[in-house]
């Protein structure tokens, strides 16, 4: 049974973005709740490189901006690891310094696209090579120019880089997403200063001189909460309580969903900073299937994967599409999920855009999962060996530690 309260760690999507605006502000940014999983600390050993002094004490950061044009030409390659988050936004600041760099990562970012961004960026003026599209990334700054830019995906890094461009731009920057992605750069940049405006899918961003510094709590991130949720919907008799979870309604589709399938979930005490934040509580229910489609998909696409575990065990086909994302992801997520699922005896029908399960009421296991070192694919099937008959072994667990090094330790204090 899963049972009792557990607060998971902090959000990644706002823990990379306190440490970036924090370099690039005036004075100090104090960063509490920030996850010190290898994604985030691949951003902040870029700004290290870049002349900022930061200071990590366990989950409490100290980021000793220099001002929206005090970085440093740094002397070495900037490896973003396995970070998209921290190349697509970091191209963007990049776009506009007075000096040449060159961005790099592990095998899977260079595999991911960044044409994304660099057809953007190079719009405004930027000067980016790649290896066709791909890292690493030689970004000579340049003075930029504000555009307007349709982007035909759904992006917040893409929207990010642009809108980071976009404060050293000559003039007004505007990005238009064919469905709202996460906001939490629109949030964040308006705490340090900048001014945006936003408008259903649409957001502007006016160049300025200067941010400046701003403390920042970091909420327990959703994407890390969702396992546990799953988790406690999926074991029989369970019932537990996530605590100060970010519910920002960019981010909380897994919820919408989770519930649309008659899920149990409470949200209970919440409260609004800069970014909304609640208390979950979740018990063990029985599962419909559903649809997860369209405007819903940008909401929730860290925990597709999840859901689509979570969907085998509900009553009926579920089916996901318009989330052609996951193929782009630190894995193709798609064709994972589907070949992974169909080793414990799932009925999985890969689509282009998606993929449909057929609920059962039991997971055959004594299989081990090939995680293609993807920590949200490790996180999903070590959830599912709570509910399969025999063992699920992960071939790679310790990927995990990109987005939440202590989960295992936490599954084994809340599986009682
Ligand atoms: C993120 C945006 C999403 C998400 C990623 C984090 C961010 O990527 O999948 O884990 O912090 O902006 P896309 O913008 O590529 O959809």
């Amino acid at each position: 049974m899963i049972k009792g309260r557990l607060r998971v760690p902090g959000d990644k999507s706002i823990s990379h973005r306190a440490v970036m605006f924090g370099s690039i502000s005036k004075g100090i940014t104090r960063i509490t709740g920030f996850l010190n999983g290898a994604d985030c600390i691949s951003t902040i050993s870029i700004f290290k490189k870049m002349g900022i002094d930061i200071e990590m004490n366990g989950t409490s950061v100290i980021v000793k901006g220099n001002g929206l044009h005090g970085l440093k030409r740094p002397d070495s390659i900037l490896d973003c690891g396995n970070s998209g988050t921290t190349t697509r936004l970091v191209s963007g600041i990049l776009s506009a310094q007075n000096f040449t760099s060159i961005l790099t990562g592990d095998k899977s970012i260079q595999k991911r696209p960044m044409n994304r961004i660099i057809n953007p960026l190079s719009l405004m003026g930027a000067n980016i090579e790649s290896n066709v599209g791909f890292a690493p990334l030689t970004i000579t700054g340049s003075s930029l120019h504000g555009i307007e830019y349709n982007s035909p995906v759904a992006s917040a890094q893409v929207k990010s880089a642009i809108l980071l461009a976009g404060l050293y731009a000559d003039s007004k920057t505007t990005v238009t997403e064919p469905a709202k992605s996460r906001d939490h750069t629109e949030l964040m940049l308006r705490k340090f200063g900048a001014n945006l405006i936003t408008d259903k899918n649409t957001v502007t961003i006016s160049p300025t001189t200067e941010l400046f510094a701003s403390d920042i709590e970091v909420p327990s991130d959703i994407s890390s909460a969702a396992f546990f949720m799953a988790a406690a919907i999926l074991v029989l008799g369970s019932e537990l309580i996530l605590e100060n979870v970010g519910i920002n309604p960019t981010r909380d589709g897994i919820i919408r969903v989770l519930k649309s399938m008659g899920a149990d979930i409470e949200i209970i005490n919440p409260s609004n900073t800069f970014e909304p934040v609640a208390d979950i509580k979740v018990c063990y229910s029985k599962l419909h299937s559903t649809t997860i489609s369209g405007e819903l998909i940008p909401t929730l696409i860290d925990e597709l994967p999840l859901l689509a575990a979570v969907a085998t065990m509900a009553e009926g086909k579920t089916i996901i599409k318009d989330a052609q994302e996951l193929k782009v992801k630190e894995s193709n997520r798609i064709k994972v999920m589907c070949e992974e699922l169909s080793k414990l005896g799932v009925k999985v029908l890969e689509t282009d855009d998606g993929m449909e399960i057929i609920g059962t009421d039991r997971l055959s296991g004594n299989v081990t999962i090939d995680t293609h070192d993807d920590h949200r694919i490790a996180m999903t099937f070590a959830i599912l060996n709570l509910i399969s008959d025999g063992e699920i072994k992960l071939n790679n667990s310790k990927c995990v530690e990109i987005s939440y090094p202590g989960f295992f330790c936490d599954l084994k204090n809340i599986n009682i």
